[in-house]
C-alpha cells in the first residue's frame, strides 16, 4: 500500500518535472565548459581530446579556441540507439539553474515539433553558452555549424563544415568533414531527418552508462534521479517482432579492415569503415545506416 502510494507520488513528480525547451545545433571542436575543474560535484571533469583525438590528463589545459590543445572529444557525436531513441551531448543553460546544476547531468528530450516529432534523445550536458536563452539545448553534431568559436579548423588542420551558423547543408557535404566525425553528421540527415531547431519537452534522468563512458563524468547525485521512461514504440510491443531481427550483427558488405572501438560505428548503409569490434564489444544493429559496437 505505501510502496504503491510511493509510485504514484513518484510518477505524479516525474509529470510536474517535464518542461519545454528549444534546442540549436553545434559543433565548434572548443573545450567544454564542464571540462575544467570544480564545475560541479561530480566524479571527473568531462574529458577532452587533443588534434589526434587522444585523450588529455590534465583538466587545466587551455582550450584550442584559446591558444591551448584541448578540444572536443571526437566520440561526442551523436548516434541512433533505436528508431525512437538517440543519445549525445548538449550544451545547456536552463531557466533558474547554473552551471553546477547541469554539468554533466543528462536530460530525456522528447522532440515536440518538426519531422523528428515523438522521437527522444538523451544528451548528456558537457558545455553552457551565454548566447543560449532559458531551458535551451545546444545538441553537439558535426557539422552543424562552429557558431561563435571555431576550434575545428586547428584541430583538424582544416574544416569544411558549410555555414557558421547551421553548418552543412546535405547528407552529401558530410562527406568533406573528417573520417572521424563524418558518422554524427549523417546522423542529423538520417536519424534526425534533418530537423531544424526542433522544440522539446524535457526532463532530467539519471545517465546511461554509455554516455558516462565517454565523457569520464558522472554527477555525485546521479543515482538519485529517475531512470529514463522507454519511447514509446521502443520495444515490447507487438510491432517489435520484426524489428528484433534488426538486433543481430550487420554481416560485413565489402567493409573496411581494422577494429571499430566500443561505441564505435561497425556497420549501415553506406558505412565503409572496419565492421569487426574490438574485444568485449558486439556489433548490434541500431538501424539500417548505423551499427554500433556495444
Ligand atoms: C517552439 O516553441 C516556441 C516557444 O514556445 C514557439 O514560439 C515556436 O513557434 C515553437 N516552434 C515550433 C516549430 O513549433
Ligand atoms: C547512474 O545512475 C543510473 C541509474 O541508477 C545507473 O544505471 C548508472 O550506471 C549510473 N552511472 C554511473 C556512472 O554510476
Amino acid at each position: 500500500m505505501i510502496s504503491a502510494l510511493a509510485s504514484i507520488v513518484v510518477l505524479a513528480a516525474s509529470l510536474v518535472s517535464a518542461q519545454t525547451g528549444q534546442t540549436t545545433r553545434y559543433w565548434d571542436c572548443c573545450k567544454p565548459s564542464c571540462a575544467w575543474s570544480a564545475k560541479a560535484a561530480v566524479s571527473a571533469p568531462v574529458r577532452t581530446c587533443d588534434n589526434n583525438q587522444n585523450v588529455l590528463s590534465s583538466p587545466d589545459t587551455k582550450s584550442g579556441c584559446d591558444g591551448g590543445t584541448a578540444y572536443t572529444c571526437a566520440n561526442n557525436q551523436p548516434w541512433a540507439v533505436n528508431d525512437q531513441l538517440s543519445y549525445g551531448f548538449a550544451a545547456v543553460k536552463l531557466s533558474g539553474g547554473t552551471e553546477s546544476s547541469w554539468c554533466c547531468a543528462c536530460y530525456q528530450l522528447t522532440f515536440t515539433s518538426g519531422p523528428a516529432s515523438g522521437k527522444q534523445m538523451i544528451v548528456q550536458a558537457t558545455n553552457t553558452g551565454g548566447d543560449l536563452g532559458n531551458n535551451h539545448f545546444d545538441l553537439l553534431m558535426p557539422g552543424g555549424g562552429v557558431g561563435i568559436f571555431n576550434g575545428c579548423t586547428s584541430q583538424y588542420g582544416g574544416w569544411n563544415g558549410g555555414a557558421q551558423y547551421g553548418g552543412v547543408s546535405s547528407r552529401a557535404e558530410c562527406n568533406n568533414l573528417p573520417a572521424a566525425v563524418r558518422n554524427g553528421c549523417y546522423w542529423r540527415f538520417d536519424w534526425f531527418q534533418n530537423s531544424d531547431n526542433p522544440n522539446v519537452s524535457f526532463k532530467q534522468v539519471a545517465c546511461p552508462s554509455a554516455l558516462t563512458s565517454i565523457s569520464g563524468c558522472t554527477r555525485n547525485d546521479n543515482g538519485s534521479q529517475p531512470q529514463p521512461t522507454q519511447p514509446s514504440g521502443g520495444g515490447g510491443g507487438s510491432t517489435s517482432t520484426s524489428t528484433t531481427s534488426g538486433t543481430t550483427p550487420t554481416q560485413p558488405g565489402g567493409g573496411g579492415s581494422g577494429t571499430a572501438p566500443k561505441y564505435g560505428q561497425c556497420g549501415g548503409i553506406g558505412w565503409t569503415g572496419p565492421t569487426q569490434c574490438e574485444s568485449g564489444s558486439t556489433c548490434t544493429k541500431s538501424n539500417d545506416y548505423y551499427s554500433q559496437c556495444l
